[in-house]
């Protein structure tokens, strides 16, 4: 089965929209996969949803190399983006390439992400020049939430949604193949995206971006400790595992499992 390419992505631009999802294991790469999305982010968002921190920042390469490894080998048709995480890009740009490099060589990802705009143009030119494509990731920006004091939207006055168009063009000269806008307004998205060659990914950034993105546990009702506004559940899935194992609990507590059929004569 043939991969999709950046190449793919960046000619879906203005003819259909790309989906995105995160994956953080094997098994939910299968079943990503298998779904059809078209790509896969092994996202920083690992440390909150499944390793259960209260931010982005505790998060190592070494955790993100072996999420991102799972996840390659759980896939077979999406393209696979490894998140790089807080403090692995912002040293040089020479830590940057190295560590891109780490999820391409290591964990066999096909593109890295980074957060930030002007700031990180330097890493972003170093790695792209090594032949590693590069997604950015503009709006809010979870390693920088001391920063922003907290999770909530971006862009609404007019500076600083003019920092956010200008880095949007910044990240595309730079040579960014795609950039996520996360928490923006969406009429601010919609300019971003029409004045872009590249393709915008949004989450919580309105329906004019060129392509969406969610988080896995978001999705399927797996995380209950706090729901953004931008995030759909399509499934309640926490409650019906709960309930799963309550049944196998009761089963071994009253000798009902296993029985014949689970057993060996
Ligand atoms: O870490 C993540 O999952 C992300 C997406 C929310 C874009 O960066």
């Amino acid at each position: 089965m043939k991969r999709v390419t950046v190449v793919d992505i960046q000619n879906k631009k203005g003819k259909e929209p790309i989906v995105m999802i995160t994956a953080y294991d094997y098994p939910s790469a299968q079943m990503v996969d298998e779904a059809g999305v078209d790509i896969i982010l092994v996202g920083d968002s690992l440390g909150m949803v499944v390793l259960g921190y209260d931010s982005t920042l505790p998060v190592t390469m070494e955790d993100m190399l072996r999420h991102t490894a799972a996840v390659v080998r759980g896939s077979k048709r999406a393209l696979v983006v490894g998140d790089m995480p807080f403090m692995s890009y912002q040293l040089s740009p020479e830590q940057a390439l190295d560590n891109a490099g780490r999820f391409i060589k290591e964990a066999g990802a096909h593109a890295v992400k980074l957060e930030g705009g002007e700031e990180v143009l330097e890493a972003i030119r170093k790695i792209t020049s090594a032949g590693i494509p590069v997604m950015g990731h503009i709006g809010l920006t979870p390693q920088s939430i001391h920063k922003i004091g907290g999770y909530r939207v971006q862009g609404r006055d007019e500076e600083t949604a003019e920092k956010l168009k200008k880095d949007a063009k910044l990240l595309e000269e730079a040579g960014c193949f795609s950039i996520v806008l996360e928490a923006v307004p969406m009429n601010l998205a919609k300019e971003i995206t029409e004045s872009l060659s590249i393709p915008t990914i949004g989450i919580g950034a309105g329906p004019y971006c060129d392509g969406q993105v969610l988080v896995y546990h978001d999705v399927l009702g797996l995380f209950q400790e706090f729901k953004p506004k931008f995030v759909k559940r399509y499934a309640e899935l926490r409650g019906e595992i709960v309930e799963a194992i309550k049944r196998y609990a009761d089963e071994v507590r009253e000798r009902k499992f296993p029985d014949e059929e689970h057993s060996y004569l």
